[in-house]
């Protein structure tokens, strides 16, 4: 245990609700203070509910006791995500500032939708998306903003995408019909489709201020709108559609392998259809490849398609690894150099955007790359695997970047919901811009959009919780999004996922005697997610490995009816397609499996997946607790009780 670790134990209630005293006291004065906020909103009103109403009301507070107690009982069979034993899904403890926000402004029920409805919370929004953006490395210019989640803000990022794509074309269009000067005379279309997304608000703004700037302009306005919506190539007014057949070239956004589902939906949203989605190879640390990515680029163009978004992943769902997007973006400066076509850069960044933290104000490492463990009641180090290699870089290169999903709900250890989307540029606003009578006054100049300090008329969202705002703003305010304050935490995770990934690998080895099975992980943790299969030592057919494994899932897991209490450890599942990975990325891990390209096409293989978030792991170890070690030691047991053939064998 290191002094690193700091103040990390006050951020948290504790795996045994350590920190609940002074904690639940602050909850009952959050309680009281906004009751005396009520009492003191005109004294001289009196009170409705005067005592002879309360008396009556006795009935309804015994069936609120019962009805609340019956909640709270239901409530115990809920997943333990607090506890070291769980190391499943993307869950853990919330920081205490974040419930504590929540739970404050939860009383107040602000709607961040808008101002008049939530004058302080959208304050707090404005001012945790600065955060956040700052985290980024995004410039004062920035726009950020809170949403329900990583879904929500990756519709958004390509919903401005593709907003901002056409623009070049309206901007030609709209100057065409003012008669006004064309900075850039008789572009191509080609030009126009492959203009940098910087450019094409960049020249968005200019014909707004040379509209600003001449003598009648409020007929110009005017007409400039008329000639906006009027354009074939808005795409909010038009469709999709109807621009691809204008401009005979249908759009595609491509992502790595690694990519989320979410975008399937988004592209069949926004009209783009799912097939427009490009998967590009991942090497085998799943990382996008940018030989491919590149590859990828000419043919769509050869094809006679092009691209609207690449989109990079920092931290995918499964591997936690982060894409280069250092050189993703050096591709697109390189390529907007040679006069080649640019493209929107976007970072799902809903799991891994935190781990920019780590880098922040410098880089400070991940530390000695052993752990200490304890198996067979012998504590002994091991060697474990960190991940350093090219991930710093990727993350500081975030701000390059034209959009950043990050998910406070997810690394932020905030309360659902809570999803952020962050532009690098605030002249998205303009463009995104709803027309809404009862929030706002109609569009205004371009400038004072971007000044503007609501947020329901530039987003995807319309009602949206007050609560969530102040819950972000209160904990990255008081736990810096540094490498002292939240890196620590990250620097935690990546450790434990190394650790519990050394572990799978080598305690055959490490027990010195045959367990009947071993763990395969899928690659080294990128951040601090592990994905791992069980194989029988003895060869054993796809179809076995896959029933083993999801054998052992279940036992990991709670079943219908069971009692959490009696679950000792919680890990989550997932799969590998050939629909989803290639031979290619997958071939070295299904070798060491011992399971045939052709097998991996026709049923894909069942995996285990731990994500590590949990905070505890090192304070554990140093009151004489290995919960990693147990975890892989039941594990292992798990396993070989579901070996064919045993007497637990689920098969
Ligand atoms: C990389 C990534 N992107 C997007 C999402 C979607 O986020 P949400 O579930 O908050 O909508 C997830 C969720 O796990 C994710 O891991």
């Amino acid at each position: 245990m290191t002094d690193e670790l700091g103040m990390m134990s006050a951020w948290f209630a504790g795996p045994k609700a350590e920190n609940a005293p002074w904690f639940a006291a602050w909850l009952g004065r959050i309680a009281e203070d906004y009751a005396a906020w009520r009492r003191n909103y005109f004294p001289e009103d009196g009170v409705v509910v005067d005592s002879t109403l309360r008396r009556r009301n006795e009935p309804f507070l015994d069936a609120f006791e019962d009805r609340l107690l019956e909640l709270l009982a239901r409530l115990k069979g809920d997943v333990p995500f607090h506890s070291p034993r769980y190391a499943a899904h993307m869950l853990a403890e919330q920081t205490l500032p974040g419930i504590a926000g929540y739970f404050a402004a939860m009383l107040y029920n602000p709607n961040n939708v808008t101002s008049e409805v939530a004058p302080v919370t959208v304050k707090l929004e404005l001012e945790a998306g600065r955060l956040l953006s700052r985290m980024i490395g995004y410039a004062d210019d920035s726009w950020a903003h809170l949403c329900s989640g990583g879904t929500a803000a990756n519709i958004e990022a390509l919903w401005a995408a593709r907003c901002v794509k056409y623009l070049p074309f309206v901007v030609r269009d709209v100057r065409r019909a003012l008669g006004l000067i064309d900075l850039a005379p008789r572009q191509a279309d080609a030009e126009l489709l492959g203009c940098s997304p910087r450019r094409a608000m960049e020249d968005y703004a200019a014909l707004w201020r040379q509209i600003r700037d001449s003598a009648d302009r409020d007929a110009l306005v005017l007409n400039a709108r008329e000639a906006m919506n009027a354009s074939p190539f808005n795409v909010a007014e038009r469709g999709m559609a109807s621009i691809a057949a204008t401009l005979g070239s249908a759009p595609v956004v491509l992502v790595p392998e690694s990519h989320h589902y979410c975008f399937e939906k988004t592209l069949d949203l926004l009209g783009l259809g799912r097939q427009a989605l490009v998967s590009v190879a991942v090497d085998a640390d799943f990382r996008m490849r940018v030989d491919v990515l590149e590859r990828a680029i000419d043919s769509i163009e050869k094809s006679g398609r092009h691209v609207l978004a690449v989109v990079a992943v920092v931290g995918p769902t499964e591997e936690g690894s982060v894409d280069p997007v250092d050189q993703i973006a050096a591709l697109r400066d390189a390529r907007e150099a040679a006069g080649c076509s640019s493209f929107w850069l976007h970072a799902d960044g809903a799991y891994g955007g935190y781990l920019r933290t780590i880098t922040i104000p410098t880089r400070r490492g991940l530390g000695e790359p052993a752990a200490v463990v304890k198996i067979d009641g012998q504590v002994r180090a091991i060697d474990i695997v960190l991940p350093e290699h090219g991930e710093c870089a990727a993350l500081e290169c975030m701000n390059r970047c034209d959009s950043v999903t990050i998910d406070p709900h997810k690394l932020g250890y905030i309360p659902y919901p809570a999803g952020a989307i962050c532009f690098r540029s605030n002249l998205v606003k303009p463009l995104m811009r709803q027309v809404a009578p009862y929030l706002g006054d109609p569009p205004g100049d371009p400038d004072a959009e971007r000044a503007s300090e609501s947020i329901g008329l530039y987003v995807l969202e319309g009602s949206k919780p007050g609560a969530s705002a102040a819950a972000v703003w209160l904990s990255h305010s008081l736990i810096p999004l540094d490498s002292s304050g939240h890196g620590t935490l990250m620097r935690e995770n990546i450790r434990s996922a190394a650790e519990l990934h050394a572990l799978l690998e080598s305690y055959p080895s490490l027990v010195e005697r045959s367990l009947g099975v071993r763990a395969i992980c899928l690659c080294p943790p990128g951040s601090n997610i592990v994905c791992y299969a069980f194989r029988p030592q003895l060869s054993a057919s796809l179809e076995e490995i896959n029933r083993l494994n999801r054998a052992v899932y279940e036992r990991f897991n709670l079943r219908p009816g069971e009692r959490v209490y009696e679950q000792s450890f919680f890990v989550s599942r997932t799969s590998l397609s050939a629909r989803q990975y290639s031979i290619g990325t997958v071939g070295p891990f299904l070798n060491r499996l011992g399971v045939s390209a052709r097998d991996y096409e026709r049923h894909g293989v069942f995996l285990l997946r731990s994500v590590l978030m949990n905070p505890w792991y090192s304070y554990a170890k140093r009151r004489g607790r290995y919960f990693l070690s147990e975890l892989v030691e039941e594990l292992y047991a798990g396993a070989a009780r579901a070996l064919p053939g045993t007497a637990g064998a689920a098969w």
